[in-house]
């Protein structure tokens, strides 16, 4: 496979855009799929539907770790992200390959010295090498930013903490320096003074060909709340559905004016703010309708708090609804196909039809958010998990209280993220084509 980070070290910092000093400025960064021929994490050997069975069990995973943080005061997903971003730091850039995530918010890269780092196979960042690398002081207000787990050392340097819920955990320095991103328009934007940890002490379940974590959260270190005031606190993606294998066309992450969301289909729901989860871009989904039959989101199912009831997360793939809602709707959908029931060969899932074509029947489905009616078609609801099953890629899990938007729901819309205004839009489209 091509290696990934040779790119941007060919390229000058004369030649490199200062985003923050445009106003209404857009920009578009690849998102590589870890399954995509393109990723470092890509595994030749496996089969199309083997990687669907991972990709599920990944999803049922991420919620397990969601559920025993339970008791943490900011519960974090591990890092079993579903997509991937190259990102430079420093300068000269140097660039690495990171999970971007949703549902994480700081942006850390394992760092030179390592007291204890996880095997990565790419070079690592060497702060020392970076003309503008600073660790920020302890006294510094941005020091905050790394949350409950900020320390400082004995030479009054911020120290950064975060435990995931699978015991994974990164430590090391909070520090500022110019993130870069190839822009798929040719020209690298930069960043000078972004906040990232720099990690030293980084272990558990890390990949060996993923350098660290891109947060795309609601906090104040996530990515893109640090690119806010020159994006406007806009970001949007359009992923491609999971069942078509493996295409090389890529999913476009924007950001600014190149993220408006606007046109023939597009609705908006707003985005709460939950107290426990600060991280989550927190919805309201009303309820779900097949044909004419609705069925309401079970009031008080849901324990984010206030309006409030589902998370929208790109790196989660099945849906995850309330066992209740979740049955009621599986039905539905049974009684109104044509299609002979059939197991899951891989017994994640529990409505499944037997079919080899990808061109069968299915009832109109609309997921009704509050203020905007999603409808879903047959790649936002079936997954293809051999020749001749498919199966719905709903889920519930076994203590029924957080629920979760994932990504299989969302492919082929344009969805965007608007953290000034407080809202997801979703727009009809055909991911990889545009
Ligand atoms: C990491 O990438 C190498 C090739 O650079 C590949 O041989 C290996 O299987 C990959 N490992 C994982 C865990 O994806
Ligand atoms: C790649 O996939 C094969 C087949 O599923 C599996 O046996 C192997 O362990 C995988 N390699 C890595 C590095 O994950
Ligand atoms: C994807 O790209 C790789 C390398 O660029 C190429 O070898 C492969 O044939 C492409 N696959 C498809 C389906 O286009
Ligand atoms: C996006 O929206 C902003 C604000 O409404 C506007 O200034 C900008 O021109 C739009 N950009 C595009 C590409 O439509």
């Amino acid at each position: 496979m091509a290696p990934v980070f040779s790119l941007l070290f060919l390229i000058s910092t004369a030649s490199v855009f200062s985003a923050v000093t445009a106003r209404d400025y857009g920009f578009t960064v690849e998102l590589i799929h870890r399954d995509s021929p393109k990723s470092p994490m890509y595994n030749s050997s496996e089969t199309h539907f083997d990687r669907i069975v991972n990709a599920l069990r990944r999803s049922s995973h991420r919620n397990t770790v969601v559920l025993e943080s339970d008791t943490a005061e900011a519960p974090i997903f591990n890092n079993g992200g579903e997509y991937l971003v190259e990102i430079s730091v420093g300068t000269p850039p140097f660039s690495i390959v990171a999970v971007a995530d949703t549902g994480s918010d700081v942006i850390w890269t394992q760092c030179k010295p390592c007291s204890n780092c996880y095997q990565q196979n790419a070079p690592m960042f060497d702060p020392s090498k970076s003309t503008t690398y600073k660790n920020v002081a302890c006294s510094s207000p941005v020091c905050s930013y790394s949350g409950d787990g900020s320390s400082c050392s004995d030479d009054s340097e911020c120290l950064y903490s975060i435990a995931y819920g699978d015991d994974s955990h990164s430590q090391g320095n909070l520090a500022v320096d110019t993130v870069t991103m190839q822009s798929t328009s040719g020209r690298p934007v930069a960043f000078p003074r972004t906040v990232i940890g720099c990690g030293h002490d980084n272990a558990g379940t890390f990949n060996a060909n993923v350098s660290g974590i891109v947060g795309l959260g609601r906090g104040p270190a996530s990515l893109v709340t640090q690119l806010g005031p020159a994006t406007g606190g806009k970001f949007s993606y359009c992923l491609i559905p999971i069942g078509t294998g493996s295409t090389n066309d890529s999913t476009k992450l924007n950001f600014g004016s190149n993220a408006n969301v606007s046109g023939s289909g597009t609705v908006s729901t707003p985005i709460y703010s939950s107290a426990q989860y600060k991280t989550f871009y927190s919805l309201k989904l009303e309820a779900v309708s097949v044909g004419d039959t609705k069925f309401n989101f079970p009031e008080g199912a849901s324990k984010l708090g206030g309006e409030s009831n589902i998370i929208i997360d790109s790196g989660t793939t099945l849906t995850y609804l309330p066992s209740a809602l979740l049955n009621s709707f599986g039905s539905a959908i049974s009684q109104s196909m044509s299609l002979p029931h059939a197991q899951d060969p891989s017994e994640f899932l529990d409505y499944c039809f037997a079919t080899t074509t990808d061109d069968y029947e299915m009832p109109p489905v609309t997921m009704h958010f509050e203020g905007a009616d999603v409808p879903l078609q047959r790649e936002n609801l079936f997954v293809r998990l051999s020749d001749d099953t498919i199966c719905l890629a709903f889920g519930s899990f076994p203590d029924d209280n957080i629920f979760i938007y994932g990504n299989i729901a969302q492919s082929n819309f344009l969805v965007g993220y608007d953290i000034k205004n407080l809202a997801v839009s979703f727009q009809p489209a055909h991911c990889g084509a545009v």
